[in-house]
């Protein structure tokens, strides 16, 4: 027997299944068979096969596909410590409320959350009930009234209502320095003993999201607007409670049914109807008439809280660096 005898007598190794267009999210799927973290392995694996059904789907020549990631590049680019391009292009995609709405499923018995945004970049000030947010007087004048309860409506005292929302040209104060008064528009409350709040505010406004960028350039080629329908950002927060991250929506807004990024739940949208009562006007130092909008805002308890609906990032831990859009 020589050595080329003996080499043939080894058992054939078998071979990995190598690439080919019909099985290829199989074969590179399997390539993740090894991950050690079985959460990573099943994301990859799931990427990988939506991922070449995509691909296989659109059919896209080389020149397309050197387009997206020239898109994606420029996204990235585009990102700084005020910006976030690819958290934009999650939110008009409408996988920011998805993700959102997935992880505060609460079946009806709380009130709804909605995205955070980009514009909670700063503290709100502590201010009393009764405050007025509008430090530049501007817009139309609104009382803001509601309750924070639990899950079966017992009020709860000492809760925590952070509000911020756009003037009435639809811009924050942060995007307006110089132009508006510093945190305009902005109240860190506490609800009193029967859990109610009030403020006194401006009826917000309508405004395009950031479209200085690749996402812009997306909305502008799909057809797509860019703008928000008028609301107030609320994070209610009360202890041995589950945190709400949500909007009041303003009933009669232009773009109501078509927010540019998914937010708008009906359980959220309220009328702000006329109030046509001078001596009520007079007591709150409100011009008479004024507009009024009433939020009651339902926690859920913690303990409530089973699986992956566990608390969401508190207040402090959201605000961080978040970038603004
Ligand atoms: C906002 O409501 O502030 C917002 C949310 C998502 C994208 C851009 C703005
Ligand atoms: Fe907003």
């Amino acid at each position: 027997m020589n050595s080329n005898d003996r080499a043939d007598a080894v058992a054939p190794v078998a071979r990995a299944e190598l690439f080919t267009e019909e099985r290829s999210a199989e074969v590179v799927a399997a390539s993740f068979a090894g991950t050690p973290d079985p959460r990573l392995r099943q994301v990859m694996t799931s990427l990988v096969r939506h991922l070449h059904d995509f691909v296989k789907d659109v059919d896209p020549t080389e020149e397309e596909w050197a387009a997206a990631i020239a898109f994606l590049t420029a996204s990235g680019q585009k990102c700084d410590d005020v910006r976030q391009e690819l958290v934009l292009l999650s939110d008009v995609l409408g996988v920011s409320m998805l993700v959102e709405t997935i992880n505060h499923r609460s079946g009806g018995t709380s009130t709804e959350s909605t995205v955070l945004g980009p514009f909670h970049v700063v503290e709100s000030p502590p201010r009393e009930l009764g405050e007025d947010i509008a430090l530049d007087g501007k817009g139309d004048r609104c009382l803001v009234t509601g309750r924070v309860t639990g899950p079966e409506g017992d009020p709860l005292a000492g809760a925590q209502v952070d509000v911020w929302q756009a003037n009435e040209d639809g811009f924050y104060d942060v995007q307006q320095p110089g132009v508006q008064p510093e945190r305009n528009l902005r109240g860190l409350f506490v609800t009193g003993d029967d859990g109610e709040f009030w403020f006194r505010s401006i009826v917000p406004r309508h405004y395009p999201i950031p479209v200085d960028g690749p996402v812009g350039q997306l909305l502008q080629a799909t057809g797509r607007h860019p703008n928000r329908p008028a609301h107030m950002h609320f994070i209610v927060t009360a202890p041995g409670h589950r945190a709400v991250t949500t909007h009041l929506f303003v009933e009669d807004s232009p773009y109501i049914d078509s927010d540019a990024v998914f937010g708008v739940k009906d359980s959220l949208v309220r009328a702000f109807p006329t109030v046509d009562d001078p001596a009520r006007a007079k007591e709150l130092g409100l011009p008479n008439p004024f507009r009024s909008v009433h939020f009651d805002v339902r926690l859920l308890r913690d303990s409530s809280l089973s699986g992956r609906s566990v608390a969401p990032p508190g207040r402090d831990a959201r605000r961080g660096p978040r970038p603004r859009r």
